[in-house]
């Protein structure tokens, strides 16, 4: 999608970096990827569970508290309120399923989990990669756009300077 904001451009490739992750989550989780659960000593194991935990706990949550603190109070300014109230409660749902998940890949991570746990995690992991992939496509689809016509250009730069400032 071409957007003129940087705000907007970053969101857009962040979203479609999630999606990747979120499909590659799947490949693992059902097995497609190597053997669910992995066999002990898997090397690829502890690396995807690095990768999906640092998605989790940093690019994900900075993710969304920049859309809940700097863009969702100018969409309800916008009056599109209705809009930023289902995004921010997707957010909860997302996060919902999002901690559990973080504490079993934290255990997994040395690979000891049994096998109750291991199907606990593949739910976990499904349930987050269909709510925050389907978020995510929503925010392209409605968000983004509401956006592009709402950040004037001034905006726009401090926005995305202070977001890509970290
Ligand atoms: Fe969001
Ligand atoms: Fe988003």
């Amino acid at each position: 999608m071409d957007f003129q904001r940087q705000t907007n451009k970053r969101l857009y490739e962040e979203h479609a970096a999630t999606l990747q992750l979120l499909a590659r989550v799947e490949r693992v989780v059902s097995g497609r990827a190597g053997a669910y659960p992995p066999a002990a000593g898997d090397p690829e194991w502890p690396a995807f569970a690095r990768t999906l935990l640092s998605a989790i706990e940093v690019e994900v949550a900075r993710h969304f508290e920049f859309e809940e603190r700097d863009l969702f109070p100018r969409l309800e300014e916008a009056g599109d309120g209705d809009l930023a109230a289902l995004f921010s409660e997707e957010h909860v749902t997302i996060r919902a399923v999002a901690q559990p998940l973080a504490d079993l890949l934290r255990q997994a991570s040395a690979g000891n989990l049994t096998q109750q746990q291991w199907q606990t995690l593949k739910t976990l992991a499904l349930e987050f990669s269909e709510r925050l992939g389907s978020h995510a496509q929503k925010e392209d689809g409605a968000l983004l756009p509401v956006l592009e016509q709402l950040l004037d250009e001034d905006t726009d730069r401090a926005l995305f300077g202070a977001y890509a400032a970290g």
